[in-house]
């Protein structure tokens, strides 16, 4: 039978309208910051998201956009200036940074009260012992989508490929919080299909596209897809190879129209939590 297609956009825009009215019941607007640096094409297209997000819902945003060539002390010297202001709930810098920047240090002068993108590691740590104000929003906006359709990680065998810090692994760990015994493969996994053929929920997060075919799934799996690629023809498409798992698979998400909108939405989460943790 063919698999339920979950819809992301639509999730997406009821969480969206739950978001604006939260935020019309503050005493003060949230805020958020976004720091781009550099011209990256593909940033510059989520940072425009981002703020086109926040009007949507009543949240302040503003954009700081550094040239290319812009130095360490620089953005420091911004990030210590948002961390400072009360009107900024949540602070984010767009990666990749260019090269002269170290990463790292940058995402660790953030408040770890603002950290709305979750990637500092005081907040990783505190996903990791199941005592979060925030979740990344890629993994966060995948639980959403499950609870939404009523998939129930309880007791089911969760296979995670993929194990970046953003996505594969913080998605492992919320999966485990909501007991499912969970595996994660990744590129030195021999025997991939084997243990994907094992999943009852599979969350496919690599950036490869073709990577999942039908014979790597199991009859009735719930089937996530967090990967955005593009094709040879320059289509947008996931790392599913969606037409032929959705035959055998219970539940699955498209690209686009998938996880992509519930990450977006996450942020506004986030940035809502971070302003009520502040009082508003
Ligand atoms: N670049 C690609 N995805 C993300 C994200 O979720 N957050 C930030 N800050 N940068 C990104």
């Amino acid at each position: 039978m063919a698999a339920t297609i979950i819809d992301g956009k639509a999730l997406a825009a009821k969480c969206k309208a739950r978001i604006k009215e939260e935020v019309e019941h503050l005493s003060k607007r949230p805020g958020l910051a976004v720091i781009i640096v550099g011209d990256n094409p593909a940033s510059r297209i989520y940072v425009n998201h981002k703020k086109k997000d926040c009007a949507e819902c009543g949240i302040y945003s503003e954009e700081y956009a550094l040239p290319e060539c812009a130095r360490q002390e620089e953005l420091l010297e911004l990030i210590d200036l948002l961390n400072g202001r009360e009107d900024i709930d949540g602070i984010l810098v767009q990666l990749p940074l260019p090269a002269q920047f170290d990463e790292k240090a940058v995402l660790n002068a953030i408040d770890p009260g603002k950290d709305v993108d979750c990637f500092h590691p005081y907040n990783v740590g505190q996903l990791m012992i199941g005592e979060h104000t925030f979740l990344p929003c890629t993994p966060a906006g995948v639980m959403a989508m499950l609870d939404e359709y009523g998939i129930d990680p309880a007791g089911k065998h969760a296979v995670v490929v993929g194990r970046s810090n953003i996505v594969g692994k913080p998605q492992a760990m919320l999966l485990l919080q909501r007991h499912a015994t969970v595996t994660i493969c990744h590129s030195r996994t021999p025997n991939l299909a084997e243990i994907t053929r094992q999943a009852d929920i599979l969350v496919a997060a690599v950036g490869k596209t073709g990577l999942i075919t039908a014979d790597m799934v199991n009859e009735g799996a719930a089937v996530i897809d967090v990967a955005m690629n593009r094709n040879e023809e320059g289509k947008l498409c996931g790392d599913v190879d969606f037409e032929a798992v959705k035959e055998k698979a219970s539940f699955i998400t498209p690209v686009p129209g998938g996880v992509g909108p519930m990450t977006r939405v996450m942020l506004l989460e986030n940035t809502l939590t971070a302003a009520k943790v502040h009082g508003k």
